[in-house]
Order: C-alpha cells, then sequence, then structure tokens
C-alpha cells in the first residue's frame, strides 16, 4: 500500500497570529495619526509643483504641467508590498517604504521635466535622496518616467515626472499588465514596447516643433 504523505498543515493558532498582525497594522495604517501628516505632506508638494509652474508660466510665457496627481498608498496595498518584500507586518517595515506618499507630475514637454528637477534639487528644505531615470534608462516593460524619492521636512516622498504621452502609455499598461500578473502574454508585452518607443519619438518631435518656434 502506497503511504500518502500528510498534507502540510498550517498551525491554527499561527494563521490566527498573522491575522491580528495584519489586522492591527490595518488599523493603524487607516488611523488619522498616519494619514493627516501625509495628506498635509501632499498638499505641501502640490503648492510647490504649481508655484514651479506659475513662475515657468511668467517666465517662458507657457505652461509646464499638465496636470499633478498624488495617493496616500492604500492600507492594502502597504500591507501587501510588505509581504510580497518579506518583511513583518510592523509599523516600523511601513516606514522603509518609500511610495507611501506618491506625487506624480505631468508635464507637456520632455525638457520640462529637468527642469523641474533643477528646480527640486535647489529648493530649500528638500532633499532627493534617490532618483532613478527611466527616461534615459527605460525599463524593459518600456515604461519612461524620472523618479525622484525626496524627503521634506522628515516625510519621504516619491515624485514620479513624466511627459503627458508617457502618462498615457504608462496608464495604458498598467491597466493591461503592470500588476495584474498579466506578464506572461509576451505578445501584448512586445507591441507595448513598440508603442513605447514610438511614443518617445512623438515627444522628441513635439519639443523640436516647439523649439523650433520660439
Ligand atoms: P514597486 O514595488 O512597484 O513600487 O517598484 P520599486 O519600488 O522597485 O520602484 P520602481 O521605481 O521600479 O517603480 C515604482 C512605481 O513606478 C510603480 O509603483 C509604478 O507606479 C511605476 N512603474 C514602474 N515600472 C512600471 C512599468 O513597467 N509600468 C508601469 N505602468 N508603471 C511602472
Ligand atoms: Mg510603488
Amino acid at each position: 500500500m502506497e503511504i500518502q504523505k500528510p498534507e502540510k498543515q498550517i498551525e491554527p493558532y499561527l494563521v490566527h497570529q498573522a491575522d491580528k498582525e495584519e489586522q492591527i497594522l490595518l488599523q493603524k495604517l487607516y488611523s488619522e495619526e498616519f494619514c493627516s501628516n501625509k495628506r498635509e505632506m501632499i498638499r505641501v508638494i502640490e503648492d510647490i509643483l504649481w508655484e514651479w509652474n506659475k513662475k515657468e508660466q511668467i517666465r517662458q510665457k507657457r505652461m509646464p504641467l499638465k496636470e499633478v496627481n498624488a495617493r496616500i498608498k492604500a492600507p492594502r496595498s502597504i500591507v501587501e508590498k510588505l509581504k510580497r518584500k518579506g518583511y513583518e507586518l510592523s509599523i516600523q517595515n511601513v516606514g522603509r517604504l518609500h511610495d507611501l506618499i506618491g506625487v506624480r507630475a505631468v508635464c507637456n514637454y520632455l525638457d520640462d521635466i529637468y527642469r523641474l528637477r533643477e528646480y527640486i534639487l535647489s529648493y530649500k528644505g528638500i532633499t532627493i535622496v534617490r532618483e532613478k531615470d527611466y527616461i534615459a534608462f527605460p525599463k524593459k516593460s518600456g515604461y519612461q518616467s524620472l523618479h525622484l524619492i525626496l524627503k521634506i521636512e522628515n516625510e519621504i516622498v516619491e515624485l514620479q515626472v513624466r511627459t503627458a504621452v508617457m502618462d498615457y502609455w504608462s496608464n495604458l499598461e498598467h491597466s493591461i499588465i503592470y500588476k495584474k500578473g498579466n506578464r506572461a502574454d509576451r505578445q501584448i508585452g512586445k507591441e507595448l514596447i513598440k508603442y513605447a518607443s514610438f511614443l518617445r519619438k512623438v515627444d522628441y518631435v513635439l519639443l523640436a516643433q516647439r523649439i523650433k518656434q520660439e
């Protein structure tokens, strides 16, 4: 007779314990104490970005900023990310994530992105602690954006700066593939890479056209 291996069972106590940890953490993440500073920080950054837009508008007689979007990472996504990274579910570990506050600045032209970077760099009270230039070095997916991890008044903020064209692609790709486990669909992936490189040219053409007219 074949001896069957007993199915691996998780101790009910451990399941219960894990649930409890998650519940306690979620409660903290939903609390006013956790959210209020972050909401305030979003307001501070939005003001800085629109103030830059105003200054540039006066200087260049055109608006570099198309839109600004911001969000505090949802409690469920925070828990998911901690699990994905293999961190224990504690509020201390939540502090290790750099995208709890996420701000996206959508610019009209390619050069606006780097002008905004310069502005942030010279802004008193803000330090860029990390920078990823996915425009100079696009991701394998085709994704392009400039990511700046900022430190302002002891809060960490992930600022993504991109053109409207990049934003269009990113939203499209996000809805089709990114974080949807749809990576296996190579054909769609390949198409999206093609569109990304086509759209990259569009950004360059738009910039060249504008410069010609200036
Ligand atoms: P996450 O764990 O996803 O936050 O990535 P990360 O911490 O390694 O940082 P990274 O700079 O690679 O990505 C941060 C954010 O950029 C993501 O949460 C997305 O908003 C965006 N992003 C990165 N790669 C892609 C991509 O291939 N497609 C799309 N649409 N967005 C991307
Ligand atoms: Mg993220």
